[in-house]
């Protein structure tokens, strides 16, 4: 009996899913934007900070903190959670954000303040 085998993609480049929502929204900790989506739903966060209870999404290399904080205006707003931004182009510019060491809001290109002032 053969079997067929996928070839194994290189770490350079990752395989995407195709369901937008399986995006992660946080690539540290692997989030996917369904899972924020539900966990958002289901715990009705007061602040964008407790986002970071789902997962640990955003305390990592903080690149997804303004997303996550745009999400949670998108829900409070009663619109729906959109990253408004290609998965290619999002992981693309978070993989910036960290060989630059100087960090910047990705929404606003503002450096961002320190956790910790
Ligand atoms: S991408 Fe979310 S903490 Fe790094």
């Amino acid at each position: 009996m053969s079997q067929e085998f996928s070839p194994i993609p290189s770490p350079e480049t990752p395989v995407l899913p195709t369901d937008p929502l399986d995006h992660n929204v946080c690539l540290c900790f692997k989030v996917s934007i369904r899972k924020m989506q539900h966990f958002i739903e289901r715990e009705k966060p007061k602040v964008p900070s407790q986002l970071s209870q789902c997962l640990d999404a955003g305390t990592g290399c903080r690149w997804c903190v303004p997303f996550l904080c745009k999400m949670h205006r998108q829900w409070t707003a009663g619109e729906s959670m959109d990253l408004a931004v290609s998965p290619e182009e999002y992981a693309e510019r978070r993989g910036a954000y960290k060989r630059a060491g100087v960090k910047h809001d990705p929404l606003t290109e503002q450096p961002t303040p320190p956790i910790n002032p």
